[in-house]
């Protein structure tokens, strides 16, 4: 089975994790202290607190901004289901944005129609998501966020990796500029992988101690006396171990090698999608660099039904592809929200086919011919 996305490990890897599994401390360690120093060096941004997982750093970013029941928040309804979950578990007042329907994401003018649509006035956050890995519009965001002065929480789960621009200059996605707080996931999918793990950033200093508070049970130890210490405020274990934070300090090594490769991948395809003699929507590699974490093509399907049978084609044909992600208002928890027109589109048309480090050209080749052949048939 060729999957749409797989983590790449190797015997340097594996070599870091045993090493770690032999040393005193397993979690709460060097490692940990070591890899959220790198994940500041790399991503430039001033604070990095690692974490359990990407839902742990969504979380970790909710409460460090003190979301509070009733709250208003304001979030694609094309996302992974995370941000919608523990919005919901904080009882905020969630609104759902609709996204632009061949990219799947959130725009400026999506949020603003909610806002507006709405009559909305005091907004706690947006959350954006860089679905892919792809980032755009950073400056319209930037703007609205000065102008609402909402929290900007940008879950780029998907872009560890990516770049942005904002006025003609080039940031890393992380670097916290123009996002009050980036969070990441390092799930075996993702640009690096620590098995199960995450991390926030910030440049905010009371955000970054309020998430190392809440990360570890809300603990303040005493600098004298190590069986001392305090509990200013709740909180839960959110912790990333030694053992996971040595997996990822070696996987960020090879970022950039890992980078290129899923480009190269995304250029490949992009040349054989330019043969096609019928109509399909792909994305282009510019130079502004994506992780790539997926590449996502736009098909024309008469319906979802025949998107089921395209999906049933390519497993037959030990191919696996995905959708990311179902809209929310289609899941039993989202039913009280209205069907939005652009995520409507996107739904019908897009998949993720396969994209990862180690992803051979003999298998690019054989995923776009299946495409092909499904649709030939099919005329
Ligand atoms: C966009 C997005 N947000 C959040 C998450 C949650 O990350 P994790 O699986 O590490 O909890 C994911 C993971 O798939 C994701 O893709």
């Amino acid at each position: 089975m060729i999957p749409y996305g797989k983590q790449k490990i190797g015997k340097d890897d594996v070599k870091e994790i045993i090493n770690v599994s032999r040393s005193t401390m397993l979690t709460t360690g060097p490692k940990v202290l070591e890899f959220e120093k790198k994940l500041k060096n790399y991503t430039k941004a001033k604070f990095a607190v690692s974490c359990n997982s990407g839902t742990s750093a969504l979380h970790l970013a909710f409460l460090s901004i003190n979301l509070q029941p009733g709250d208003i928040i304001i979030m694609p309804a094309i996302n992974f289901i995370a941000t919608f979950n523990i919005c919901k578990l904080l009882n905020a007042k969630i609104y759902l944005a609709d996204v632009d329907p061949i990219k799947g994401v959130v725009t400026p003018k999506n949020i603003l129609d909610v806002i507006k649509n709405n009559k909305l006035k005091k907004i706690k956050a947006i959350v954006t998501m860089h679905l892919g890995g792809k980032v755009e519009q950073t400056e319209e965001f930037f703007n609205l966020k000065k102008r609402f002065k909402f929290f900007l929480i940008e879950d780029s789960c998907h872009a560890f990796g990516s770049k942005y621009i904002y006025r003609d200059k080039y940031f890393n996605v992380g670097c916290a500029k123009h996002a009050d707080l980036s969070t990441f996931s390092f799930h075996p999918i993702k640009s690096i992988t620590t098995g199960e793990g995450g991390a926030v950033t910030t440049n905010n200093k009371s955000l970054h101690e309020r998430m190392r508070l809440f990360k570890s049970h809300g603990i303040i130890r005493s600098k004298s006396k190590h069986w001392e210490y305090d509990i200013a405020s709740p909180g839960l274990n959110f912790r990333l171990s030694d053992i996971n934070c040595a997996l990822g300090i070696s996987q960020l090594k090879k970022i950039n090698l890992f980078m290129r490769e899923r480009v190269k991948i995304a250029k490949f395809y992009e040349q054989e999608f330019r043969k096609f003699d019928f109509k399909v929507i792909f994305p282009k590699v510019s130079k502004i660099q994506s992780s790539w974490h997926l590449y996502v093509v736009n098909f024309t399907f008469k319906s979802l039904g025949e998107k089921d049978k395209f999906f049933k084609y390519l497993k037959k044909n030990k191919i696996i592809a995905q959708f990311h992600y179902i809209p929310i208002y289609n899941f039993s928890i989202g039913k009280k929200y209205k069907k939005l027109p652009g995520c409507e589109k996107y739904f019908k048309s897009a998949v993720s086919i396969p994209i990862y480090v180690g992803l051979k050209k003999t298998q690019q080749l054989k995923v776009v011919k299946t495409i092909y052949n499904f649709f030939k048939k099919k005329n």
